[in-house]
């Protein structure tokens, strides 16, 4: 009999939304007027931005005006409006390596180029802070940090999130700091750059999602937090391209911003274990396998294999019927990620799987 299909390749969280934000979508569309109609004629999307303020500070102790705040249907969204309203064509922007291909394709299609900092597997994942001052040109106009990081669940030490800062300030560049991930770390300690200096906070922009903190994926609500610097483009730019989130999705997302985060602890405690079960045994098969810092990716090493990630990706499939993310598409051929978005006993199925491809190889 085939085995069946195990697919573990999106960033995808396995369970719902908090409840109390679904009754609060659905309690909005019930009622409907305002909530179903275009937002800006209400003041729905301003309790949104007060919330997201709230949240910020209480998160990471920086308190933002609401202006700052620019809602969108989706972190991708957003994404491109931070990159947008600093960079244009023929710029360089650093980024660090592996990276996350959502990113290197937004700098791709404006004709952006990336100055890769490698992010070393001899120091877990964290780059050398020369070789970020050595990526820097003239051309360069900005920095791009995913705290913590796809795929490499990198979370940035404060002494490293001081030097992309003092490198962004002593050349004028800006920082993106892509934080979707910043609920999930594990033994480690969130810095927002941001909060590390008011020079800094001029300068960065803040990606955030409801995405995985959620398990909204499929709701789209993201959002930049945006400096007065380029707060004037990055709104130009949103008007014209990014898409709006719902009304009746900004209510759920306020419903989520003002909760307890008992939801975001338990899924945080859920990852965790993932990661302490499946890390060790892929590593125990002799395929390094990086305890990861943050997020809920597993990424290891199968170069002993000899088998580049497509032919590791396309033998797996075949043999054992296990999909997992290629390493080349986050720039590490040889490489292979797990998004950890199933329980254990299915990832003890995967870990069974991979050791019998391993014995046949
Ligand atoms: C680092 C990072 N940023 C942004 C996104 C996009 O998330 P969304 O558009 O769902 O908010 C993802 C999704 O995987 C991601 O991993």
């Amino acid at each position: 009999m085939p085995k069946e299909e195990i697919r573990l390749n999106a960033g995808d969280p396995d369970v719902e939304a908090p409840q109390y934000a679904i009754n609060e979508a659905l309690k909005a569309i019930i009622e409907g007027g305002p909530n179903t109609h275009y937002p800006h004629y209400t003041n729905i999307p301003d309790q949104f931005n007060e919330a997201v303020v709230d949240y910020y500070e209480k998160f990471t102790r920086v308190r933002y005006e609401t202006k700052n705040v620019l809602p969108a249907a989706g972190s991708s969204a957003a994404l491109y409006t931070a990159l947008a309203a600093v960079l244009e064509k023929g710029d360089e922007v650093v980024l660090f390596k592996p990276y996350y291909m959502g990113h290197t394709r937004i700098f791709q299609g404006m004709g952006v180029k990336t100055n890769m900092v490698p992010l070393k597997k001899e120091l877990g994942y964290h780059p050398d802070p020369e070789d970020i001052k050595a990526a820097v040109t003239p051309k360069t106009k900005a920095i791009l940090v995913c705290n913590p990081a796809n795929p490499t669940g990198t979370v940035f030490t404060e002494a490293e999130c001081r030097t992309i800062g003092d490198v962004s300030v002593d050349n004028d560049m800006a920082v993106f700091a892509d934080e979707i991930y910043l609920h999930f770390v594990y033994d480690k300690k969130f810095v927002s750059i941001a909060s590390l200096s008011e020079a800094y906070k001029e300068r960065t922009i803040n990606i955030m999602s409801f995405s995985k903190t959620f398990s909204m994926t499929g709701w789209r609500l993201g959002y930049d937090i945006v400096p007065d610097k380029y707060l004037e483009k990055a709104k130009l730019i949103a008007g014209l391209t990014a898409p709006r989130p719902a009304t009746f999705v900004f209510k759920a997302g306020i419903s989520c911003l003002r909760g307890d985060f008992k939801y975001v602890d338990e899924r945080r405690a859920v990852y965790k274990a993932r990661r302490d079960y499946f890390c060790k045994a892929v590593d125990d098969l002799g395929w390094p396998c990086h305890m990861f810092e943050g997020a809920f990716y597993a990424w290891f090493d199968v170069t002993s294999t000899g088998l580049g990630s497509q032919e590791f990706l396309r033998k797996l499939k075949e043999e054992q019927n296990v999909v997992l993310s290629p390493g080349d598409r986050f720039g590490a051929d040889g490489f292979m990620r797990v998004p950890l978005i199933k329980p254990v006993p299915v990832l003890k199925e995967v870990v069974g799987r991979l050791k019998e491809f391993k014995a046949g190889l």
